[in-house]
């Protein structure tokens, strides 16, 4: 089998962080989303992987190289000229899959546990046309949902139902033989002006050919808002096995969840696990609470912060009030001043949010 990771669009929900960033390449629990579908293809057994890639592309090449890095990988990239939708990466993807069989993961897609078990289920399935990941879902009426039928299979999808015929809702995985390529070149565009999966996948089934569900049991996070990059980054940080390598000096206090990176130093300051402190940070007098991931070479200084992510060479430093819920990007700069007038300073980049406390 071969793997397909989705690494263009415009990742426009995540903005500001990703005006300047691919979305794929933010850190959950300090390792880009991408590396850690990469590895979960990888962890599968899977060696030769295409990452589709649009404007961020050169980004994503210096990032992820040849795949050399995550051992025995190797990476093909497919450019995509715009996002044209998923089934489009798919069409631009047949040269390089030829008639092999392939999972398609989009890259920004975080998924507990991995994914060995049904790509093992799917290889022990020759006759099967396509497998597809569903997961129960409360409310399942912002999401692709199946309807299973009673032979197992897939009866027919449905996008954003107002009526949900489940509650199983497609995540981010799929995977397919050749005659998906029927398919995407079968379909039209929808009214959003891109060739879709789901009609895709609908278009298998319509024309006979069985499409199988895989109900992943555990957590799955599609990281595509603020909101859930935070909660991403809960979860990864939960299953994370820690370890120090940094310098904790005598006055500080650090529990048994927290991984302290390669060169960062903790001094005088309390953190609370599960946490990260990355390569060369500095926490001083600080006290950084649970499901917190600071990236590399960030300062904090006499300030607190909690369930956030605070993305690389990023300073907080006397910053009055506890922070909390706060995904702060590359670069920030947070800080107080006694300079007059005593007012509030903020340079923010264009869909930046700011929460401020009531007096
Ligand atoms: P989406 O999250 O659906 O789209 P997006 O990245 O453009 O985000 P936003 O809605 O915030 O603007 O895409 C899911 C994944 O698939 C994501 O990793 C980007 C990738 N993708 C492509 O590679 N090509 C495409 O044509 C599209 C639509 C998405």
């Amino acid at each position: 089998m071969k793997g397909l990771i989705l690494s263009g669009g415009k990742g426009t929900r995540l903005y500001p962080l990703t005006y300047t960033r691919a979305k794929q390449l933010l850190p959950v629990a300090n390792k880009p989303v991408l590396f850690r579908v990469i590895e979960a293809i990888r962890d599968a057994g899977i060696r030769e992987i295409a990452i589709v890639i649009g404007d961020t592309g050169p980004q994503v090449r210096e990032a992820v190289g040849d795949g050399s890095q995550f051992g025995d990988v190797e990476i093909t990239y497919i450019e995509q000229d715009a996002p044209r939708g998923l089934a489009h990466a798919v069409k631009i993807a047949q040269p390089f899959m030829g008639d092999e069989r392939f999972v398609m993961f989009l890259g920004d897609n975080v998924i507990q546990g991995g994914i060995s078990r049904l790509i093992s289920e799917f290889e022990h399935h020759p006759e099967w046309h396509s497998q597809i990941v569903l997961k129960e879902v409360k409310d399942p009426r912002s999401f692709g949902v199946a309807k299973l039928a009673d032979n197992g299979h897939i009866e027919y999808l449905i996008e954003k139902p107002a009526e949900p015929p489940s509650n199983l809702a497609l995540v981010g995985i799929y995977m397919f033989d050749h005659h998906v390529f029927e398919a995407v070149n079968a379909i039209q565009p929808s009214k959003r002006g891109e060739l879709e999966i789901t009609d895709a996948i609908q278009w298998l089934i319509t024309n006979g050919y069985t499409v199988f569900p895989y109900v992943h049991p555990g957590w799955w996070i599609d990281t595509g808002k603020a909101r859930d990059m935070l909660e991403a980054n809960s979860h990864v940080l939960e299953e994370l096995t820690p370890y120090v390598a940094g310098t904790v000096d005598d006055h500080s206090e650090i529990d048994s969840r927290v991984t302290i990176e390669e060169g960062a130093e903790i001094i005088n300051s309390v953190i609370r696990g599960p946490s990260i402190i990355g390569k060369h940070c500095k926490i001083i007098n600080s006290y950084i609470g649970p499901f917190t991931s600071i990236y590399h070479d960030v300062t904090v200084e006499h300030s607190e912060i909690e369930r956030s992510m605070v993305l690389e060479h990023s300073v907080l430093r006397n910053v009055p009030t506890r922070l909390y819920d706060s995904l702060i990007g590359r670069n920030a700069d947070v800080d107080i001043s006694d300079k007059r007038p005593f007012a509030m300073k903020l340079t923010l980049g264009d869909y930046s949010k700011v929460r401020l406390l009531k007096e």
